[in-house]
């Protein structure tokens, strides 16, 4: 049924769009369609945001669609949300996601760890697929609805959607860092993406610098008026003078549902101590848990174990490390070079620091379970969260949430989102190897009552500050955005 302006008459009035649903669908050998939770901290953030308030999420199932099945899946409702599900071909897969999306904007995003691939051809499907999502948004909004678009997949779609729905309110948040404008401007479709953003009422990013570097790269591109104007403890406003209207840009960092984690993670006890006698009762048990990617430093915490074996610092008959990773992105070549060369480096440490009953690296490429996750949390005397670059980082708030027995260390990198709130964290700098070196020897050998001081500080931090005020901090500063007021 459609209204007299044009669009749905019944509809959602609290949209999410994303590139991925919560859920993946992948089809069994028998043909029967199985969907599962999909990878990453998005989802992790989104799906009890959206189960306290009944909306639609738009986004891709994580598979390609044939001809046959090319319009929307039909998906089920999960915790009462409404899924709508957007096809993607084989192509589209390989241009718009693995290319546009993660060989150019996630290395220009993330400091150009890896050099950022410019293809025009990658571009068009970027432009193509955005529009898709920007139709079947406009299709599952009702009238007046919110609409909140997420992350660095979908940034043409604000102004796209815009176009199509002037009467919607639109958000859009960024997970993932925002660079500098000396980076940015390399990219040759610079003013499209600003201007795609700016058809937002509120643009977020994690950090106020995220949202500096914004304001910089608006005043820069398209020559507009951006001002920063700060407000408040917890979010910086700025404003950009755009079409007419003003945007407004905030920095919102995001979180957990902390509450839930630690509920999960007291009832694991059990399960933990049979970890730790699987692992032959170590005397310490280091953790690492990441998306298998170049970003994550996974590279950067190996070396430095191996470094501390060598120096006779760790005994590797008395340490286990346990590195969990998830396959990602498997067909993009840097994500295929760093999985060479950590397996490679897990084989060298084992060989050489090892014996046959005891290699010191545990190293799993597959997910991880949830309830078993936690355990792993709560078993682990030292969590190892070394990214290169990473816009939060949720693992090493999920850590601090499980740990309500005030036990553990968490080692976290500078260069992560999340360290600008967990300052108690044992916080060093990845690219700096006698700091590497030392800052996880400190989490190691550190007294009892001093890390356990530091964990009762990063435990109050995270639990005070959840998932729930993240969101309700966002689509509070949405609601009262002044959507309509003149520049
Ligand atoms: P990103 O968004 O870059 O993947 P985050 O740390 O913000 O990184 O979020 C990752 C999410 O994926 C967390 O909820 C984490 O628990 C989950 N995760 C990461 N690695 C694994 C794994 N090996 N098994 C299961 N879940 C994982
Ligand atoms: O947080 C960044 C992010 O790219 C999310 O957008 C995404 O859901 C998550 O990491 C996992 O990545 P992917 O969806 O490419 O598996």
């Amino acid at each position: 049924m459609t209204a007299p302006g044009g669009h749905p008459a019944a509809g959602a009035d609290f949209v999410v769009v994303a590139n991925r649903l919560p859920v993946d669908r992948s089809v069994q050998p028998d043909g029967s369609v199985v969907w599962k939770r999909s990878p990453g901290g998005l989802v992790t953030a989104l799906t009890p945001t959206l189960a306290t308030r009944s909306g639609a999420w738009v986004g891709w199932s994580g598979s390609a669609s044939t001809a046959d099945d090319a319009e929307e899946h039909q998906a089920p409702t999960v915790d009462g949300i409404e899924i709508h599900a957007v096809p993607l071909s084989e192509d589209e897969i390989a241009e718009y996601y693995e290319g546009f999306s993660n060989a150019t904007l996630w290395p220009l995003y993330h400091d150009l760890l890896v050099k950022p691939v410019f293809r025009h051809d990658w571009w068009d499907t970027y432009v193509r697929v955005n529009r898709r999502f920007a139709e079947a948004a406009s299709r599952a909004a009702a009238d007046g609805a919110m609409v909140w678009v997420q992350d660095y997949q979908l940034q043409l779609v604000p102004a796209m959607l815009r176009e199509l729905r002037p009467d919607l309110r639109i958000g859009f948040f960024l997970h993932i860092p925002f660079p500098p404008r000396e980076l940015f401007t390399q990219l040759p479709w610079r003013r499209e993406l600003v201007a795609g953003l700016l058809g937002a009422d509120l643009i977020g990013f994690h950090l106020p610098g995220g949202a500096e570097n914004f304001l910089s790269v608006a005043r820069r591109v398209l020559g507009v008026d951006a001002s920063r104007e700060p407000v408040g403890i917890r979010t910086d406003f700025g404003t950009v003078a755009y079409d007419g209207r003003t945007v407004q840009v905030g920095s919102f960092p995001i979180s957990i549902d902390s509450a839930d984690v630690a509920a999960q993670a007291a009832a694991t006890a059990d399960r933990a101590a049979r970890i730790r006698a699987e692992l032959g009762d170590p005397e310490v048990m280091l953790l690492g848990v990441d998306r298998l990617d170049y970003t994550k430093g996974i590279d950067v915490r190996l070396a430095g174990l191996e470094r501390l074996f060598a120096d006779g610092r760790l005994d590797p008959a008395k340490t286990v490390l346990v590195q969990l990773a998830s396959p990602s992105r498997e067909r993009v070549d840097s994500y295929i070079d760093i999985r060479n060369r950590i397996e490679q480096t897990v084989g060298h440490i084992n060989g050489t620091h090892g014996t046959v009953d005891h290699p010191p690296i545990r190293y799993l490429l597959q997910p991880v379970a949830r309830d078993e996750l936690l355990a792993y949390f709560r078993a682990a005397d030292v969590m190892l969260v070394t990214p290169l670059r990473d816009g939060m980082n949720l693992v090493a708030k999920e850590y601090i949430a499980s740990r309500d027995d005030l036990g553990g260390a968490l080692v976290l990198s500078e260069f992560t989102g999340a360290a600008a709130e967990l300052v108690d964290a044992y916080q060093l700098n990845p690219y700096d190897d006698r700091n590497v070196d030392d800052v996880i020897e400190a989490a190691v050998v550190d007294p009892a009552e001093v890390r356990r001081k530091r964990m009762a500080a990063l435990h109050e931090q995270v639990m005070s500050n959840d998932v729930d005020q993240w969101a309700h901090s966002f689509l509070h500063t949405l609601a009262g955005s002044p959507a309509d007021a003149p520049a």
